[in-house]
């Protein structure tokens, strides 16, 4: 089979052969959610991105002074936070919340620092109960509303007043069930900086799911690089299929501006580059060798896709004692990723319902944080079970020790292959910036074109 031939299509129109995402979506016999079928691609440009937006120091103090320090971010989950006293540290660069629940089970964030003297309130990267915030170096204390409550020898303090010192609340809001602070005193709703999401994932059931597992890792390259690894299936034949055709499935990307851009990438189809196609058979049995399970039997008039995806409800409806079988094959199997701009993904689906945040390293531009969670499905009528305990990964640590990712392991691993290797690129190259292009790596395009906003003042 022959490369698409594109003459007289404009920059950005061009797609891969074979049925387009819509037309894959629609052929599933259950219908998929309108979300999915709202499309939202624009050619962002083809200029090369300098390598100094990931190597400079200089870029990466902008990014804390005019980005990190006015963008709307996650910082934990309800979970973290249920109770009355509560608290969860959330730190990026030098600036760090604290996010407790207070007595009337309201949550608030305030900045991690003492009103006397500056100390922070709790350490670095902490959380767990707290009956109010006592400063460790001279005890002044403040209630978990940010009242201060106690001024050890007031006396000398008569210009100090409780409202004069009061804790400074940040701006703080919940969606989906995770917590999102803002730096920025005058920051606007979170509401308003989510876009589409809500709309978007009205149905799904995001609220509903707690962390199953949480992976921290340490990543050999700038947070841009690490979170532009995620943000394209480009390289899936290269870095995932050794180089070999047959994975590229179709994949679809759109840009909702201005903070929002995802990709569906869809399971057990063919690729539209093989020749001749894997059978039905060859596809189903790919499928549960790949998850490791007895292979599937294909029944009549069924395709392997719909079979796997009906296997994968019924497991799940199991485990998470509810019912799946009204959700589509695509919202069942597929790669959904959402990207809400800096450094958050969300995966609706119900086989890969993941959660990502990437964060730089303070100490250096080329390092960076990956929580990688695993969310599953709440069991209908009972608690959400604690949140588990952080796995803490360092670059060289495989993923493979985390057991609660399951094959992933391996994916996430070939992907970090990589990082390093671009790191030192960046460094070694004759040509100054990246090429991308202009349809599969649109959305790095946009991650760095609103970085760019931010950086000179625009955003
Ligand atoms: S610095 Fe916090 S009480 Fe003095
Ligand atoms: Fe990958």
């Amino acid at each position: 089979m022959s490369e698409r031939q594109d003459e007289g299509l404009a920059p950005g129109e061009a797609r891969e052969i074979g049925p387009s995402l819509r037309e894959q979506l629609l052929a599933d016999p259950t219908p998929p959610p309108a979300a999915l079928l709202d499309e939202s691609y624009e050619f962002l440009g083809d200029e090369d991105i300098p390598y100094t937006n990931y190597t400079s120091r200089e870029y990466a103090a902008a990014e804390y002074d005019r980005m990190w320090s006015k963008v709307w971010q996650w910082a934990c989950h309800v979970d973290h936070v249920p109770e009355a006293g509560d608290y969860y540290v959330y730190d990026i660069g030098d600036m760090s919340a604290i996010v407790v629940r207070t007595n009337d089970g309201e949550i608030k964030a305030y900045y991690n620092a003492c009103m006397h003297r500056g100390t922070q309130l709790k350490p670095h990267d902490s959380c767990g109960w707290s009956k109010d915030f006592r400063c460790p170096f001279h005890g002044w204390t403040w209630s978990l509303e940010g009242q201060l409550v106690d001024l050890p020898q007031r006396w000398d303090f008569p210009h100090v007043t409780d409202e004069s010192h009061r804790l400074p609340e940040m701006p703080v809001d919940v969606w989906g069930g995770f917590v999102f602070v803002n730096f920025d005193q005058d920051a606007g709703p979170l509401k308003d900086y989510l876009g589409v999401m809500p709309d978007h994932w009205a149905d799904w059931d995001l609220e509903d799911r707690y962390i199953d597992t949480h992976v921290r890792k340490r990543l050999p390259c700038n947070w841009k690089a690490a979170a532009e690894a995620f943000l394209e299936a480009y390289h899936v034949r290269e870095t995932h299929a050794t180089g070999k055709l047959g994975d590229e499935v179709t994949t679809a990307y759109d840009v909702f501006e201005p903070n929002v851009s995802r990709f569906i990438h869809t399971t057990a189809l063919n690729s539209p580059l093989l020749d001749p196609p894997r059978t039905e058979e060859q596809l189903l049995a790919r499928m549960a060798q790949r998850r490791g399970t007895e292979p599937l039997e294909l029944e009549e008039g069924m395709r392997a896709r719909d079979v796997y995806a009906k296997y994968i409800q019924e497991t799940m409806s199991e485990a998470y004692k509810q019912d799946f079988s009204h959700l589509s094959q695509a919202m069942t199997l597929d790669s959904i990723e959402y990207f809400l701009f800096p450094n958050a993904f969300f995966f609706p689906g119900l086989q890969l319902p993941m959660v990502y945040r990437f964060r730089p390293d303070p100490t250096t531009p080329d390092a960076s944080y990956f929580d990688l969670l695993m969310m599953r499905p709440r069991i209908p009528g009972e608690e959400s079970p604690d949140p588990p305990d952080v796995i803490e990964l360092d670059v060289d640590d495989s993923y493979t020790v985390a057991e609660g990712l399951g094959g992933l392991g391996r994916v996430y691993d070939q992907d970090t292959a990589n990082m390093a290797a671009q790191t030192r690129g960046f460094k070694a190259s004759l040509k100054r910036g990246q090429t991308l292009g202009n349809y599969q790596e649109v959305r790095a395009r946009h991650l760095q074109r609103r970085v760019s906003e931010y950086v000179s003042g625009k955003g």
